[in-house]
């Protein structure tokens, strides 16, 4: 055979061999163990003062372990029962302070983000902000919404107000944060409560030391304040605005 007639015949044949190995190499770097590298080179990009807590062998080792306690049906009675309406008050507490500081107003449409069974939105209803939802892996209507905080159920732009104790369940504290950021309005504000001086609970997926790693992830907001607060063992409020116009 003509050596024109080889190389024409070769030519379909080497193109789908280089298309194969770039979906394969696509595929590869999507699959879970590779995202586990990923990770792994994300946290070397972040402050020591954050710290992910290693153990989870996939991102569904790391949800199963959440619901494991948020869906135990013993506890959720007495979040319920026992404990709704001593965690109702104090978060209402700290919504009338917000509200007193300018930082969130009737008309605001707030988010609670890991609201679990809905008593920081009872909370925020109580205060008068009507239009608040709560948002958890495990729904409870009305209060609360399904959803993963690393990727928010929501539209950009929705909210002008969002609040949240549960940062240190985020293992990846970088979506946690962009999901925030995204679904915020600009100029809407972003309260957080946070533990610095102790290490959180088994469920915690990373460990804060300091409000630095924050003020990182924050890219497009502006720090606001933060104060120290005794909120059921987080000891941090961190205040942050997102900016109207990004630059
Ligand atoms: C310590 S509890 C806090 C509950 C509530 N904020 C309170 O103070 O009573 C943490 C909550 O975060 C939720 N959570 C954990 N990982 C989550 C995720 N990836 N997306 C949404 N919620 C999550 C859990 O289901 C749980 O309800």
């Amino acid at each position: 055979m003509p050596i024109t007639n080889l190389s024409l015949l070769f030519k379909p044949f080497i193109l789908s061999l280089f298309l194969s190995l770039s979906c394969l190499l696509f595929l590869a770097s999507n699959s879970p163990l590779h995202r586990k590298t990923k990770f792994n080179q994300t946290q070397t990009q972040l402050s020591s003062d954050l710290r992910i807590r290693p153990g989870y062998s996939s991102y569904d080792a790391y949800i199963e372990h959440q619901l494991n306690k948020t869906l135990n049906p013993k506890l959720r009675q007495v979040w319920k029962t026992r404990d709704w309406d001593r965690k109702v008050r104090v978060f209402a507490k700290f919504f009338e302070s917000f509200k007193q500081r300018n930082l969130l107003f009737n008309e605001s449409k707030a988010l609670s983000i890991g609201a679990r069974v809905g008593q920081e939105v009872a909370a925020l209803k109580r205060v008068g902000v009507s239009d608040s939802v709560g948002m958890d892996l495990v729904p409870r209507p009305p209060l609360v919404v399904k959803g993963d905080f690393h990727a928010q159920p929501f539209e950009n732009g929705t909210f002008d107000f969002e609040f949240s104790n549960v940062f240190d369940h985020a293992l990846y504290p970088w979506k946690f944060v962009g999901e925030i950021e995204r679904t915020l309005k600009p100029g809407g504000i972003c309260v957080l409560h946070v533990a610095l001086s102790r290490q959180t609970d088994q469920y915690s997926a990373n460990d804060l030391f300091s409000v630095k790693p924050l003020v990182e992830l924050f890219k497009v907001s502006e720090l606001v304040e933060v104060r120290r607060v005794d909120g059921f063992g987080l000891d941090t409020e961190v205040v942050f605005r997102k900016k109207k116009v990004n630059n």
